[in-house]
């Protein structure tokens, strides 16, 4: 039985079944400045204790569909023994009403939780690539994987974005210098894009610099229909981890591509009606095409991957994660990520995002029948010729011509 495959706190199980019923409320950054100018700590602590079990529950019934040799390796069982340990953290407080101490102790426990999973995108990959070195596989567990890991990714973003919301509005997490700015929890009610792009761009070019002893300029255009900089309603660290990724890829590109003289980086910022966008063109020679459906995939990396004695340095590339996990924090918001490549030339990224706050809705994962059939049901055969069956015609074709 898979439940029992898995080391899962006796009891909880059952507790999990109940809160996957529920599904998680997505929430807006509109409500989350709106609630945070008015920050109510009761209110917030009855919404978590309700609403982050349901989150967690809705992604550990589907860590459960994973394959069974995935769910056995060492560093996947690991991330789900933090999963139902932080689930059984947070249930405590299922039924305390709220008292002074009790609020500082679920601050606490927030705090406890978001350390412990600190590292789970890196050890969730480490499960991956201990499967994929014992044993073979195929296109369907593959395929599993890639669409699980965007789905608990995505949740992870999300239970982040709520507990650190908690945490800074109502924790002592913040000196008196930090809460003097204007943010609301992450959130930057009047994030400068321009500014986010120059820091993304300094610290890539630092790294750029260590590896090559060079980088490529940066040239910013920013078109705003109402002119001056352009400034909205966003999450700075989400968009600027996009940003450096983006960045740290062009780079790398535009330096293994230009022997020397090593063309700029050319950023536009535009705000239209209902779209930010930020398109960052690079003439780092391009991706093949054949290469682009395979960019967004896990673990999907032309670099050699960074040795573990490299474990503590940053890597310009490597894992492989740069480009998945960055569409994922552009699509928590109902933006998007895209990537435009002329081979042998360069490669066009844009990173979509709502202009109105109240449109910028969090995206979320729920566990349900078509999300269970994901697992199970087998990928279509496909109706249109491969490249390779293009070839056997091409043969076919000549034997044909050969025979009349
Ligand atoms: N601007 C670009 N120009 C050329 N190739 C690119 C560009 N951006 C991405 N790629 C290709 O896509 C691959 C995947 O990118 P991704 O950022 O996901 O992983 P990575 O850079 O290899 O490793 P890391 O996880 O450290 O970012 C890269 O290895 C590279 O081959
Ligand atoms: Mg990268």
């Amino acid at each position: 039985m898979r439940l029992t495959a898995i080391r899962f706190f006796s009891g909880l199980s059952k507790m999990v079944d109940f809160y996957a019923q529920f599904n998680p409320s997505p929430l807006s950054i509109k409500h989350f400045v709106d609630f945070g100018m008015r920050a109510c700590e009761k209110k917030s602590y009855i919404f978590l204790r309700q609403e982050l079990p349901v989150r967690l529950a809705n992604i550990m019934k589907e860590i459960h569909l994973l394959p069974d040799n995935l769910l056995r390796m060492p560093s996947v069982v690991l991330v789900n023994d933090w999963y139902a340990q932080s689930f059984a953290e947070i249930l405590e407080f299922e039924k305390m009403d709220y008292s002074p101490e009790i609020l500082e102790r679920f601050c606490e426990a927030l705090i406890k939780i978001r350390n412990r999973h600190a590292d789970v995108i890196p050890t969730m990959a480490q499960g991956v690539i201990e499967l994929k070195e014992s044993h073979d596989i195929d296109v369907q567990t593959e395929h599993s994987i890639q669409y699980f890991l965007d789905r608990f990714y995505m949740s992870r973003i999300s239970i982040r974005m709520l507990i650190n919301q908690h945490t800074l509005l109502f924790g002592n997490e913040l000196r008196d210098k930090e809460r003097k700015t204007m943010h609301i929890g992450c959130i930057d009610p009047e994030c400068a894009i321009r500014a986010v792009v120059n820091d993304a761009y300094d610290n890539a070019s630092f790294l750029c610099d260590q590896y090559y002893l060079a980088s490529p300029k940066l040239n910013i255009l920013e078109q705003n229909g109402s002119g001056g900089p352009i400034q909205f309603v966003y999450v700075p660290s989400h968009l600027y981890h996009i940003l450096f990724e983006l960045f740290k890829n062009s780079m790398r590109a535009v330096m293994e591509h230009h022997p020397d003289n090593y063309p700029s980086i050319n950023v536009i910022i535009v705000k239209g009606k209902e779209d930010i966008c930020i398109k960052v063109s690079d003439r780092g020679g391009g991706i093949p095409r054949s290469q682009t459906d395979l960019l967004f995939h896990y673990m999907y990396s032309t670099a050699p991957q960074p040795s573990k004695s490299d474990l503590g340095t940053v890597p310009l590339a490597g894992y492989g994660y740069g480009l998945p996990i960055s569409r994922l924090y552009a699509r928590y918001f109902h933006g998007d990520l895209s990537l435009l490549s002329c081979d042998g030339h360069g490669t066009d990224a844009i990173i979509f995002m709502k202009a109105l706050s109240n449109e910028a809705n969090e995206l979320l994962p729920i566990f349900n029948k078509t999300s269970t059939k994901f697992y199970t049901t087998p990928i279509p055969t496909g109706d249109w010729s491969t490249q390779s069956n293009a070839m056997g015609n091409r043969h076919i074709s000549s034997l044909a011509r050969a025979l009349l």
